[in-house]
């Protein structure tokens, strides 16, 4: 049975990863920082006979992220860096908050740097050995000039956060692959969860269904790339 270890999962696009791999029979490990008052998550584990199974992990506290992986002891095909926070549109030039800037590098790069260190292991013993970042196209700074996909200025925050998580993606590809794992960003598309808001255009079993096709079809030989959910290479 393969397994999947999911950040963030209790709403949006990590709720939505553990309701489809749940419902296709993985051995699901479902990280988030409350576990205890995540009701959604519990109902999709309450249904899989143990399958899925609830942790508590907030990948901004390396230490706790540690612990949590000295007690699973069984390996895992996919780790899915799913976790993630931003900033408001209106925090632009002037107007930065830079001890949430510190804070939202601590979740959206150290997280998933610290999270992917310490299940290297977990992964190194598994059949895919595969790890996913949820990357973001306001991460690609080719998308995010003047006449590019994305409105040029603001989220100072969230995209260079982004941004140097494709960076960490390139790193850990060349450092993981002697272990063959490989490692990826993903980019979702825009998705109507709390931080996608309301007017996006995909709904979260869209995207995601989209994501983990693309997924099931990436091995080393992708490593250290970035795609879409359509499954085309984006821009850095
Ligand atoms: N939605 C989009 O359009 C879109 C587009 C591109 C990329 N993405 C990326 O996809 C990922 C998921 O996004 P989403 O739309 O599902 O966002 P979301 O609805 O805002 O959910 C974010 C998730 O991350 C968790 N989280 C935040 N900080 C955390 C921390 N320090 N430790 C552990 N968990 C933490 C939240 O948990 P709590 O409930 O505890 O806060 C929540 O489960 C993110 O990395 C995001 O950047 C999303």
């Amino acid at each position: 049975m393969p397994s999947v270890f999911v950040t963030g999962a209790n709403r949006g696009l990590g709720l939505e990863f553990v309701r489809q791999y749940s419902a296709d029979g993985w051995r699901v490990f479902a990280a988030c920082r409350a576990p205890g008052s995540a009701d959604a998550l519990s109902a999709i584990a309450a249904e899989t006979d143990g399958r899925t199974t609830l942790h508590a992990i907030d990948v901004s506290d390396r230490a706790a992220v540690q612990r949590l992986a000295l007690t699973i002891d069984e390996p895992i095909d996919l780790l899915i860096n799913n976790a993630g926070q931003m900033e408001s549109w209106d925090e632009g030039f002037g107007r930065i908050d830079y001890a949430k800037w510190e804070d939202l590098l601590r979740t959206n790069l150290f997280g998933p740097a610290w999270v992917s260190h310490a299940f290297a292991s977990h992964i190194a013993k598994s059949d895919r050995r595969l790890i996913a970042m949820m990357t973001s196209g306001l991460g690609s700074i080719t998308d995010n000039r003047l006449g590019g996909r994305n409105p040029p200025g603001k989220l100072y925050l969230y995209r260079s956060s982004k941004a140097a998580l494709n960076m960490l993606v390139s790193k850990l590809s060349f450092d993981l692959k002697a272990r063959g794992i490989a490692v990826m960003a993903m980019g979702p598309g825009h998705v109507q969860t709390d931080m996608g808001g309301p007017t996006a255009k995909l709904m979260p079993p869209e995207s995601i269904t989209a994501v983990r096709k693309v997924l099931a079809d990436r091995s080393l030989e992708h490593t250290g790339r970035y795609f879409f959910y359509t499954g085309e290479e984006y821009p850095w």
